[in-house]
């Protein structure tokens, strides 16, 4: 989509559209922009019954001869609480509303002293992260899910910072539409392999890409992760990412870890058939990192930051890991591996070793589409988020607030270690009873931790929606690109 700013409104003809807040007057350039008009337009208004509730639209084709063929009028109630979401949601209604009508260019018409540089980046955003469509199956154009809208116009005083700040939102939209292309993406054509060829692709924006391949993860000693990947033909990668934005500080601000299984049919604990094909999204967890990777490095954000995503497949066959298997991870710690399809927490126990030993983050963040458990407990509202920091705790669920991507603060006390006691080794890769399955898992990746603030989000039943919501089209959601980088925005920049 193409989005030009302008900061001149006086000589613009096609399809223009108003924002009317509640209680705020008419665009002053609405109400004159025709003297002709003017009376039409408001007994539009009044005979239209217009309200200025959020989704309120008038659409007016006006009398040739006019100098505009349209005026959408929208009214809306923004009050100042949740004003990033209002506005996000706002702009997904207008993108909603002209795709309706088909409509593929339109002026937006906004007064300074009702909508700052932010708040019209805001609105952008919404709008344009809800033109998001996954079509390239499709071969014949009609079975496409339509976007007609492709370039928008912004009319503003301050159309030069408006610019500047879109700039910051752009990256954050590219970062969210890569992760969710890759969360889309089938498993056939989305391997280890070529997953971490998408992350190579991203050296490009200034970051530093490394790509370990199997030898070297033995190397390494990643037997927990070598060991989920056993079964597949498909070869692991681990993948690391480093931007510095902060070249006189040596250590990382944040290490930002992602579960990559490109496709669990669980392995010898084989999955049930019904909706198994949904486990194409089971690299959620890396695809996020990697969306989050390319926003920050498109915006140069002035933290340090890496990313590190573990890249298998979790597959049955002749050379699968049995239940029942011991594995050694790299820390040294021995599992004994109950559930082949438990595969998300064994992947993370190696890679989460190694990012504190390469970088010795001061924050660590996991995210992994780890439970379905967690679907049973919180549903696909929130992320579960487990951490051994509660001030940590306190601001991400700020910042989800803030943004409309919400977390829900889980349990994971020593009170729970006993769950995953073995018999013969460390520890076991599931808990003993039914209860508390996603905490089993936390308290699991928590032995692999050392001594860095840790956040685990498990991320299960927000990576894919099944239906339309604000700001995201139904598939892949990108849920977590626009939490982290606020997270990582409000402490650095
Ligand atoms: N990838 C799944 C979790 C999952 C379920 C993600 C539904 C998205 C939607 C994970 O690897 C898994 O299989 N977890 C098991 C854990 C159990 C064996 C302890 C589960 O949730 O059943
Ligand atoms: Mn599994
Ligand atoms: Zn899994």
């Amino acid at each position: 989509m193409k989005i030009n700013f302008y900061s001149n409104n006086k000589k613009i003809s096609g399809s223009n559209l108003y924002i009317y807040l509640k209680n705020k007057s008419l665009h002053k350039d609405l109400a004159d922009i025709n003297k002709k008009n003017k009376s039409y337009i408001n007994r539009a208004l009044k005979i239209g019954k217009f309200n200025f509730k959020e989704g309120n639209f008038l659409d007016l084709i006006l009398p040739l001869g006019s100098k505009n063929d349209r005026i959408i009028i929208v009214g809306a109630d923004i009050n100042a609480s949740n004003k990033q979401i209002l506005l996000g949601n706002l702009g997904s209604n207008i993108t909603n509303f002209l795709n309706n009508k088909k409509i593929e260019e339109i002026n937006i018409v906004l007064e300074k002293k009702y909508f700052n540089p932010k708040e019209v980046a805001l609105l952008l955003l919404g709008l344009s992260l809800n033109t998001y469509r996954f079509n390239k199956y499709f071969s014949t154009e009609s079975k496409k899910r339509a976007n007609h809208l492709n370039k928008i116009n912004i009319y503003h005083e301050d159309s030069l910072k408006i610019k500047n700040e879109w700039k910051r939102y752009n990256a954050i939209k590219e970062g969210v539409f890569f992760t969710r292309n890759l969360v889309s993406e089938p498993a056939n054509n989305l391997t280890p392999l070529l997953l971490a060829k998408e992350a190579l692709s991203l050296k490009k924006l200034g970051l530093k890409v490394e790509q370990l391949d199997e030898k070297k993860l033995k190397a390494l000693k990643m037997g927990a992760l070598l060991g989920v990947a056993q079964g597949s033909v498909n070869k692991p990668y681990v993948v690391t990412l480093e931007w510095r934005g902060n070249k006189a500080k040596k250590s990382m601000d944040y290490a930002f870890v992602g579960k990559g299984v490109t496709f669990d049919t669980g392995g010898i604990s084989i999955k049930p058939s019904g909706g198994m094909e949904e486990m194409k999204y089971d690299m959620g967890g890396s695809a996020v990192v990697l969306g989050l990777m390319k926003a920050l490095a498109m915006r140069k954000t002035k933290a340090n930051i890496a990313g590190i995503v573990g890249l298998v497949e979790n597959m049955p066959s002749g050379t699968a890991q049995r239940p029942g298997d011991v594995v050694k991870s790299m820390s040294g710690q021995t599992i004994e591996v109950i559930n082949t399809d438990a595969e998300g927490r064994l992947v993370l126990a190696d890679i989460l070793w190694y990012a504190q030993k390469k970088y010795n983050p001061t924050k660590i963040v996991d995210l992994a589409t780890l439970t379905g458990a967690i679907i049973v407990s919180i549903g696909q509202e929130k992320a579960g988020m487990f951490t051994n920091d509660s001030k940590f705790a306190e601001e991400v669920d700020k910042v989800g607030m803030e943004v409309g991507e919400r977390v829900w603060n889980m349990p994971l006390d020593d009170s729970y270690e006993k769950d995953i006691r073995s018999d013969i080794a460390d520890m076991k890769n599931v808990g003993s009873g039914r209860g508390a399955g996603s905490t089993a898992g936390a308290i699991f990746l928590k032995r692999f931790i050392k001594e860095s603030i840790w956040m685990h989000l498990d991320i299960a039943g927000v990576t894919w929606a099944k239906s339309d919501k604000p700001m995201i089209p139904k598939g892949g959601t990108g849920y977590g690109v626009r939490l982290l980088d606020e997270l990582v925005y409000q402490s650095h920049k």
